[in-house]
């Protein structure tokens, strides 16, 4: 979504004329999907006219105005997540193996 972004204000602007409002599904961390309940859906939104930071629940709404999207931000939840996926992966082989001695 974030290169659709960029796309959109550079190869795709001859095409496109004025650039129009978009809107993207956004693809963040997700775990309790209960709507503001575990908080690890936060996506952060930067104004820009404002430049007023804010977050919002991505289970609450997936569809968000892809121009607010602090996609570096996004990206940089979604590395923290396969960290911890990772380590649960080496945590439950060891288990495995440790079963089967
Ligand atoms: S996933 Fe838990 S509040 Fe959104």
């Amino acid at each position: 979504m974030s290169a659709v972004k960029e796309a959109r204000y550079n190869v795709l602007k001859p095409y496109l004329g004025k650039v129009q409002h978009a809107i993207g599904s956004i693809n963040s961390p997700m775990q309790c999907m209960m709507k503001g309940i575990c908080a690890q859906c936060l996506c952060k939104h930067v104004d820009a006219e404002s430049g007023k930071e804010y977050f919002v629940y991505s289970c609450y709404n997936q569809d968000q105005d892809l121009d607010k999207v602090d996609f570096p931000h996004l990206n940089a939840r979604l590395r923290q997540n396969s960290v911890q996926e990772k380590l649960s992966n080496l945590w439950l082989d060891y288990l495995l193996l440790k079963q089967q001695a």
